[in-house]
């Protein structure tokens, strides 16, 4: 673990240097830094053991969000994300939460709900009772399938029935450790159907793992101090009004589906970075954290809470499902996954689950606390002026120096561009 994740202007930094401070920092090894370096990690034949008809890779820039404390850890966080400012955000949050010490998440234990959907049962009442009479026998025989899960964890748990109309479906509460758990929970189903099917009278429809999961949540939170607040505003706005403000871009999210679907984007920012860079299923992430938002509640809302605390200081909390590995998946054969987990140094899928959770609440504050004061466009202007820049035909030198002049002159567009090009070449 890194003594600080408090990293000083590591974007400045060559690529070289980045990489030389991750070592000493994380423990990555010259064979690790090796990899990184590639810029094609994934060769052919990892790929095409991963998926079918492999014609290539198709690679994400791979980052560093620095300043992270979670549960007193200091941690530096992979992420693997396309957008610009995602990881410049994380880090700033982080940044402004370290005087409170940072971030504290909990995960729940790692239990997956399995479906299986009864169809054509002649007596559902009878079949309900069939089935609860038969649960622990229903629970062993699923272990059986899974014996080296059941061994670890204790498997299946637990067995209910829901109806849904004329149908029933039923769930197998499974605890899935450190697999996200979509295999064992999986055959665990198809293995127990033809009982169930023998039991009830009734078809076995469908058996498949559910990605609402509900019983597999982290709550994570944090206090940023209005000090710290007012600060982030270069002392322009009162630390009392950001928190103002901040709660007033909550009760948006809280009350209208189409600001609160923008605001979990945010949050999933974040989340999918991390998730990605660990080799886990973000589309099983974004299932269960966009149904959760709307779960047991009259219409989507926001996934993250605020609230001020007596001193007067902003807390963040989130509540989320975090349904991912450590073990499965591509986790293990993604060389850069592998890479991933080791820089986080996680024992468990919890823990990785608590940390990702964290980065997703980070990433929300540092939205709507902009949002809330300069405006989202501030920080997304500098790569975005030395983009212009470059396709304006800037040389490498020339880059900086025009996408600061135009900064300067809150001027950001192509025709200002080529005209500094044209003076920096005259020169
Ligand atoms: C952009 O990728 C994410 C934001 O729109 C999130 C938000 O509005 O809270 C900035």
């Amino acid at each position: 673990m890194p003594k600080t994740s408090a990293l000083q202007e590591f974007y400045k930094k060559t690529l070289d240097e980045r990489l030389q401070i991750l070592k000493e920092t994380t423990g990555l090894s010259d064979e690790d830094l090796a990899q990184l370096k590639k810029y094609s990690a994934l060769d052919f034949e990892t790929a095409n053991r991963m998926i079918e008809n492999v014609i290539g890779t198709f690679a994400l820039p791979f980052g560093i969000a620095t300043n992270f404390i979670i549960n007193g850890r200091e941690l530096l966080i992979p992420m693997a994300i396309e957008e610009p400012s995602v990881i410049a955000a994380a880090s700033n949050a982080a940044k402004l939460s370290r005087s409170t010490g940072g971030f504290k998440a909990k995960a729940s234990d790692p239990i997956m709900i399995g479906q299986i959907l009864l169809v054509n049962a002649k007596n559902p009442e009878k079949a309900i009772k069939e089935l609860m009479i038969n649960k622990q026998k229903l629970i062993e025989f699923a272990n059986s399938k899974d014996p080296v899960l059941c061994k670890i964890t204790g498997g299946a748990k637990d067995l209910q029935v829901r109806k849904l109309h004329k149908m029933l479906v039923v769930h197998l509460l499974v605890n899935c450790g450190d697999a996200m758990g979509a295999n064992a929970v999986n055959t665990m189903l198809e293995g127990i159907a033809p009982k169930i099917e023998e039991l009830t009278g009734a078809i076995a429809r469908a058996k498949i793992l559910s990605n609402l999961a509900v019983h597999r949540t982290v709550h994570a939170e944090c206090i940023w101090s209005k000090k710290e607040l007012e600060e982030s505003t270069k002392g322009q706005v009162k630390g009392e009004d950001v928190v103002e403000a901040i709660l007033q871009m909550f009760d948006f999210a809280e009350q209208d589906p189409f600001r609160a679907t923008t605001h979990n984007k945010g949050i999933m920012n974040g989340i999918d970075a991390v998730v990605l860079a660990t080799g886990n299923d973000w589309r099983a992430i974004e299932a269960g954290a966009h149904s959760f938002a709307s779960f047991g509640k009259h219409q989507y809302s926001s996934l993250t809470k605020y609230s001020k605390t007596k001193e007067g200081d902003l807390q963040g909390e989130i509540n989320i499902p975090m349904a991912v590995g450590l073990v499965g998946g591509a986790t293990k054969t993604h060389p850069i996954a592998k890479i991933s987990l080791k820089i986080l140094d996680v024992q468990t899928a919890s823990e990785l689950a608590e940390i990702i959770a964290s980065v997703g609440l980070a990433q929300n504050f540092a939205a709507i606390r902009a949002l809330a004061t300069e405006g989202i466009q501030a920080g997304h202007m500098k790569l975005h002026a030395k983009n212009v820049a470059v396709n304006a035909g800037a040389s490498k030198e020339m880059v900086d120096k025009i996408a600061e002049q135009m900064i300067a002159e809150k001027s950001v567009n192509a025709q200002r561009a080529q005209e500094l090009l044209k003076q920096y070449q005259n020169k």
